[in-house]
């Protein structure tokens, strides 16, 4: 399977990465090609909202977005991973799912399979309740189909997650896809 991997965090070498990069070794365990994209330090504007792409459609902004569409034209999964930014996922990554618009029909159509990794530094069982209902929407409207989420409570640095549970988890839910 390939799968397009959409990584939200400014910080590649933080706590989002090493759940990236758990999940990413249990995926090629079981032959899946993960193609991960730091969205952060990408050429990526924010969608004007001119609607020029009818929804469905060439997008008139000629940014690294381009890459972005074509892989996930190209793929059967799309796992999102981001920090917790007050209680939603970081702009960097809505950013690359607001331009969605542009092909949005097309990534309906394909069925996509879907993931959650997060973390964040508070430890409250309500933690991700927003971020959550968030991707759970997302996997609705978009006809995905959720393979799994992974949220880190209490991984507020990387050293924090990297003795956590979590990134086993990580590496497990990589391993179990199929
Ligand atoms: C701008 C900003 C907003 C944050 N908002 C939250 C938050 O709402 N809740 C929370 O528990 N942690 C919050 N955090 C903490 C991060 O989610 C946490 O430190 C995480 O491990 C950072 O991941 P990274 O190392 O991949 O960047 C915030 C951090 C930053 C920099």
């Amino acid at each position: 399977m390939e799968i397009v991997l959409l990584q939200g965090s400014p910080n590649k070498k933080g706590s989002t990465n090493i759940l990236v990069e758990e999940f990413t070794k249990g995926a090629e365990a079981s032959g899946h090609n993960v193609l991960r994209f730091d969205v952060a330090d990408m050429n990526i504007k924010p969608c004007s909202g001119c609607v020029a792409c009818g929804y469905e459609g060439p997008c008139i902004q000629k940014d690294d977005n381009q890459k972005i569409r074509k892989a996930i034209l190209n793929a059967d999964m799309i796992v999102f991973a981001t920090p917790l930014y007050y209680y939603g996922m970081t702009a960097q990554l809505k950013t690359v799912i607001d331009r969605f618009c542009a092909y949005n029909t097309s990534i309906n159509r394909k069925h996509m399979k879907s993931a959650l990794l997060t973390v964040a530094w508070n430890s409250d069982n309500w933690t991700f309740d927003a971020l959550n209902s968030h991707y759970q929407t997302l996997v609705r409207y978009l006809d995905f189909q959720d393979c799994g989420s992974v949220l880190g409570r209490g991984c507020g640095s990387s050293a924090m997650t990297r003795y956590s549970d979590y990134p086993e988890m990580a590496y497990v839910l990589g391993k179990s896809l199929s």
